[in-house]
């Protein structure tokens, strides 16, 4: 079975068919990358897929769980979570308490407990902590854990929502453009650290991205939207040397 099966998902914006019969079918364990022009549709579908939009159309089956219409956090605890194209952190907030915040629903102790820091709430604490602390570490993030979010440099606040949204323990990452504003030498990393929280977490991934590079140095399979429509899917290779696919979008940039 299929990890995600999305089937005929359409949405429209008064007279815009944002996304029009959009189907895409990724399996367990895949990096698939979803590319198009500026105004595709890319992360519409995103928004579709996190229950931020409701299609007027379609189907979105999650592990062979038809979860369209459920609610963002009810979509987070089925398994998927996301990082923004515009970074979203509590940039008040340190590091590691941006990680631990995405760690609240899976710790508990009683409102009794966490008022007199009795019983299970000491431990509780510890425990998110120490999880927090090994997520950052895997991003090379945990030197970085008192200091606030805002002032760690762009291509580590990339990384630092990434380390958020592993945090909620997903079946299915979206990242939506991770590479953005990141030099060469951060975007090689970026990959590097993406292929290995696909290996490490056993996790699926869809991502969007307009550097090339990383696209065919990381992603299987591509989908390539344009006008809100699926142009091309695919093998990386074959979709990338597609003929409609270089007029439409690479050709261009
Ligand atoms: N809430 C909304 N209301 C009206 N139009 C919207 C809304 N959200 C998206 N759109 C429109 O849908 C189209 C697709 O936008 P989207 O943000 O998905 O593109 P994208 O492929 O992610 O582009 P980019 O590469 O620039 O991020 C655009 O024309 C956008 O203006
Ligand atoms: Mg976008």
């Amino acid at each position: 079975m299929a990890l995600l099966e999305v089937n005929n998902l359409c949405i429209q914006f008064g007279g815009l068919r944002a996304v029009d019969d959009f189907n895409l079918t990724i399996e367990k364990g895949e990096l698939y990358g979803l590319i198009g022009p500026n105004g595709a549709g890319k992360t519409t579908v995103f928004n579709l897929l996190t229950g931020v939009y409701r299609p007027n159309e379609g189907i979105i089956r999650l592990d062979g769980e038809d979860i369209t219409g459920h609610r963002t956090t009810e979509i987070n605890r089925d398994g998927i979570a996301r990082t923004f194209q515009n970074i979203r952190l509590f940039a008040d907030m340190p590091v590691i308490d941006n990680v631990r915040a995405a760690l609240g629903g899976q710790y508990h102790y009683s409102l009794f407990e966490s008022l007199f820091h009795v019983g299970k709430y000491k431990a509780t604490e510890q425990a998110m902590t120490e999880r927090a602390m090994s997520l950052l570490a895997v991003f090379h993030l945990d030197q970085y854990a008192e200091v606030m979010a805002s002032n760690l440099p762009y291509g580590q606040q990339r990384k630092l929502e990434i380390a958020r949204a592993m945090a909620t323990n997903p079946k299915l990452l979206l990242l939506d453009e991770p590479a953005a504003g990141m030099n060469p030498n951060e975007t090689a990393e970026l990959m590097d650290t993406i292929e290995l929280i696909r290996d490490k977490f056993d996790i699926t991934i869809l991502l969007i991205e307009h550097d090339m590079k990383l696209v065919s140095g990381i992603c299987e399979k591509l989908t390539v939207l344009n006008f809100g429509r699926v142009l091309a899917q695919g093998e990386t290779k074959a979709v990338l040397s597609d003929p409609e696919v270089v007029k439409a979008y690479l050709g261009e940039s």
